[in-house]
């Protein structure tokens, strides 16, 4: 008997603050329009650490929504895959706290980073292990608080990203038409000086006080990354539909990255996808990192912009740097 992994749920949420371009005018050389023609982005929404936002609230909340729309309870998961950058702590990990938040006794759980494309990455482990039959039913999360990371007098980056979290239920099925048809993961190391946060690790730990003035920012040369993002979103957006002997003009529904409009048009130009078969948010949003994908999914889902029996092909590109696709039936 083989196994696939069939999508039934979805969830996401965000902070209650919104951080409009005028904002950023009162404190760097920005302004709205540049902001707005750049990147796209209008608004973002961004954790009050003080008032208890953190990811894991925001991951919670994205959880309880897509356990909701999924029938499920806490206690019918069997794997919880947090895909983070800005995990609240390393021990315990987000997924742990997750866990214990939604009761979901059976469930073994744990963050893995891979910047933008974690969520990618954790779908991609989460039907893995699905379809060897070690779980029956998983949750794979995308959340972040980007916000704490950023360099607030770096017009280049602070502009750019906003805080949220998203949420998906996958569980085992024996139809492999309606499930995770495929995903692509991908990484390259010696790239990894465009777009990284060079401090916080065990490397240049901050408790020490040689390092307390290090750097633990975001650090991002814009048009490497942009160019890069560009074509490798492409190159795995191809390979995944080749995987299954399918074409841009077989998808229904296209989900990439939101990091950038200029870098969506350009995807959107080469794969020859209309305005109508793709999802934009980050005018609200920004770049959500992790969160990004899943969101889109939840809102185009939920908005009924895709439906059953939809192929869904979504693709991303984050720090490190990483990049991935995925390849859904609803
Ligand atoms: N306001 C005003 N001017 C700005 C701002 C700002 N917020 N930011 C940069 N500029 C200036 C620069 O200083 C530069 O000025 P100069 O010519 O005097 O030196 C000028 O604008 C042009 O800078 P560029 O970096 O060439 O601008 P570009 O058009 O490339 O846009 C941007 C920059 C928005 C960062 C773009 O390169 C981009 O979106 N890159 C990709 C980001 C991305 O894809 N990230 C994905 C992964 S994120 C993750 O994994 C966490």
């Amino acid at each position: 008997m083989s196994f696939f992994s069939q999508l039934i749920g979805t969830g996401s949420a965000f902070p209650e603050k919104v951080m409009t371009n005028a904002d950023f005018e009162s404190f760097v050389e920005t302004s709205d329009e540049w902001i707005r023609t750049r990147t796209g982005i209008h608004t973002r929404h961004i954790a009050d650490i003080r008032k208890g936002e953190s990811t894991s609230s925001l991951a919670i909340a994205a959880a309880k929504k897509a356990l909701e729309m999924a029938k499920l309870s806490g206690k019918d998961l069997d794997l919880i895959v947090v895909g983070t950058v800005t995990p609240d702590s390393v021990m315990p990990t987000t997924g742990n706290l997750l866990q214990a938040a939604l009761g979901a006794e059976r469930a073994f759980s744990f963050d893995l980073q891979a910047a933008c494309s974690g969520f990618l990455y954790g779908l991609s482990i989460a039907d893995q292990f699905i379809r060897t039959g070690a779980v029956q039913t998983a949750l794979v999360i995308g959340a972040e608080t980007l916000s704490t990371l950023i360099n607030w007098q770096d017009r280049g980056t602070c502009v750019l990203f906003g805080d949220g979290a998203g949420a998906a239920i996958l569980t085992r099925t024996s139809d492999p038409e309606h499930s995770i048809l495929g995903t692509r993961l991908y990484s390259d190391g010696t790239k990894g000086d465009i777009l990284k946060i060079p401090h916080g690790g065990a490397k240049v730990p901050h408790y020490l006080p040689e390092y307390r003035h290090k750097d633990h920012s975001i650090h991002m040369q814009g048009s490497e990354v942009f160019k890069l993002a560009v074509r490798n979103m492409i190159d795995a957006s191809m390979a995944v539909l080749a995987d299954h002997h399918l074409t841009p003009e077989d998808v229904d529904f296209f989900l990439f990255h939101q990091a950038n409009v200029r870098i969506l048009e350009m995807c959107m130009k080469t794969l020859k996808v209309p305005r109508e078969k793709t999802w934009i948010n980050l005018d609200r949003y920004g770049n959500t990192s992790a969160a990004t994908l899943p969101v889109c999914l939840d809102e185009a889902w939920r908005q009924g912009a895709i439906k059953t029996g939809d192929r869904v092909l979504m693709a991303t590109f984050g720090g490190g740097v990483t990049w991935a696709s995925g390849l859904i039936r609803l």
